[in-house]
């Protein structure tokens, strides 16, 4: 299959960027998004010109590195998957696809598709760990947690912190994002000892790090890949009254 891939290329965070268009005709429907980036690369290394920059590690939509707006779309054209786990059967044939990095201060820009994330490593530094021994493996019922409460934690914790949500959100929060690892700590017997610095702290930081605030329109759960629901903001913003009075 033939398609134009439109995108956006940038030397440095510090130099001008612009989109840049590259016809590629030998692509097969059964080739995954990054396989066909890949063989663009290929292209370009054999015409000795610069390769694109862009990010993966698992390509199993675990990971959470190779967010990238595709068509306008935070990982393309499909809810609850990531851009790795998306094929070229999802376009038609003589298709042009434009491809740009995550937008948004707190991201800058690094190279081409590549943004620099860390901000987000700097939250989960601020409270995402809990201080309780637990020593070996623990036996699964030596704990016993209700059903809804380990369910809420699970859901919370499938948050890739892929970006999608900040890129997504006119206000680039990272509400969506902070709230999950918020949620999956607190909500457990294991995570109640810091609870309350936990929300104080990763909120902190989520303002030092210069993301917007929410304003609940609900941008965030429509594009997360993993699906994580805004009522996690909603469940963050009251454990955060609540940490305020009792913390
Ligand atoms: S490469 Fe790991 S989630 Fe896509």
């Amino acid at each position: 299959m033939k398609i134009i891939f439109r995108i956006w290329r940038q030397n440095s965070g510090s130099e001008k960027g612009g989109f840049k268009e590259y016809e590629v005709n030998d692509l097969t429907e059964d080739m995954s998004f990054l396989e066909a980036l890949d063989h663009l690369n290929e292209i370009l290394v054999l015409k000795n010109e610069k390769v694109i920059a862009y990010e993966y590690d698992c390509r199993e939509g675990i990971c959470g590195q190779c967010g990238v707006f595709i068509n306008g779309r935070a990982h393309g054209p499909h809810e609850n998957m990531t851009t790795c786990q998306l094929h070229m059967r999802s376009f038609y044939d003589g298709e042009t696809i434009t491809i740009e990095p995550w937008r948004a201060d707190s991201f800058p820009i690094i190279k081409d598709l590549v943004v620099d994330r860390s901000a987000f490593d700097r939250i989960i530094e601020h409270g995402a760990y809990i201080s309780a021994k637990t020593g070996t493996a623990p036996e699964a019922n030596s704990i016993l947690i209700g059903k809804e409460i380990s369910d809420r934690a699970m859901d919370a914790a499938a948050c890739i912190g892929c970006g999608a949500c900040v890129a997504t959100c006119k206000n680039s929060s990272a509400a969506l994002f902070t709230s999950a690892k918020i949620n999956h700590l607190n909500s457990l017997p294991q995570g109640k000892l810091e609870q309350h610095h936990r929300v104080l702290d990763m909120t902190a930081q989520m303002e030092e790090e210069g993301f917007g605030h929410c304003s609940f329109t609900g941008a965030c759960e429509v594009e997360c890949p993993e699906g994580i629901s805004i009522v996690n903001i909603a469940e963050m913003n009251a454990r955060y009254m609540k940490a305020k009075i009792f913390g």
